[in-house]
């Protein structure tokens, strides 16, 4: 999903900023972003669960207009609460909960039209199975509601997306492509969503200079069935 949005800015001419733990992933994309466009790219490595990556990341007089968090890692943390490790739990809170608050703390100051974080679909349909990621992914609206407060007069949103085709799914060891067709007969939309469909919810509450502490639902009507 963030590259999704990188590759609609970097076609518009602008310049972005892409983050992630790995330099060598962060280069691949660079070069198939320059590709889309005449928009500059810059990459930075950081692990939004380190306190230190994420200061240096808005380090310096530099500033920037918008910052998107997509950051997720659900590795190891889907399951019955019975069976989760602790330390599963505690990473994926360390990463989409904290992680989302560090850069809330860190981009005060540095970032100067919005902020917006990317939670999802489980936090309104937990199922059992879900249950940590989904606190993770409902408590992104409390820390964006606080957020707007303290940061006003930036923005500080949530997109709440449902089942995206992404990578994401790939490490979750289950048979995507049925789960997937499954879902699209039984969504209100009729279909399950591809990332672009997330950058353009991103972009809308971007440019939207009266949204702000609110959550979006980019989710195909997944809330209602
Ligand atoms: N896809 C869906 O169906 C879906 C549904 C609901 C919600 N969401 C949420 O949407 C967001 C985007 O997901 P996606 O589907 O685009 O996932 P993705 O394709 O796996 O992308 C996640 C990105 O986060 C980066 N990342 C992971 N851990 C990180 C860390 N500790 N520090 C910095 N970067 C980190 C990864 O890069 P590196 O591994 O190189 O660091 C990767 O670029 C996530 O918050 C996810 O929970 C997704």
């Amino acid at each position: 999903m963030g590259f999704a949005l990188a590759r609609v800015l970097v076609a518009a001419g602008e310049d972005v900023t892409i983050a992630g733990r790995s330099v060598d992933r962060l280069d691949v994309a660079r070069a198939e972003l320059e590709q889309a466009g005449h928009g500059r790219v810059h990459i930075r490595r950081a692990d939004i669960g380190q306190e230190a990556d994420v200061a240096a990341l808005f380090t310096g007089d530099r500033q920037v207009d918008h910052v998107v968090v997509t950051a997720a890692d659900a590795t190891g943390v889907y399951g019955p609460t019975a069976r989760l490790a602790a330390d599963a739990a505690r990473h994926v809170l360390n990463t989409k909960l904290l992680g989302a608050w560090l850069v809330g703390k860190y981009a005060a100051g540095t970032v100067t039209e919005s902020l917006t974080f990317t939670s999802g679909i489980n936090a309104y349909r937990p199922n059992g199975s879900n249950t940590v990621m989904a606190a993770a992914n409902g408590a992104l609206a409390a820390l964006a509601s606080g957020l707007a407060l303290e940061m006003a007069p930036v923005r500080v949103n949530v997109i709440s997306p449902g089942w995206v085709d992404t990578p994401i799914w790939d490490r979750l060891g289950m048979d995507k492509q049925a789960a997937f067709t499954d879902l699209a007969k039984r969504l209100p939309a009729r279909r399950t969503g591809v990332a672009d469909d997330v950058a353009q919810a991103f972009l809308a509450v971007m440019r939207n200079r009266f949204v702000t502490a609110a959550v979006l639902h980019v989710d195909g009507g997944h809330r209602f069935i």
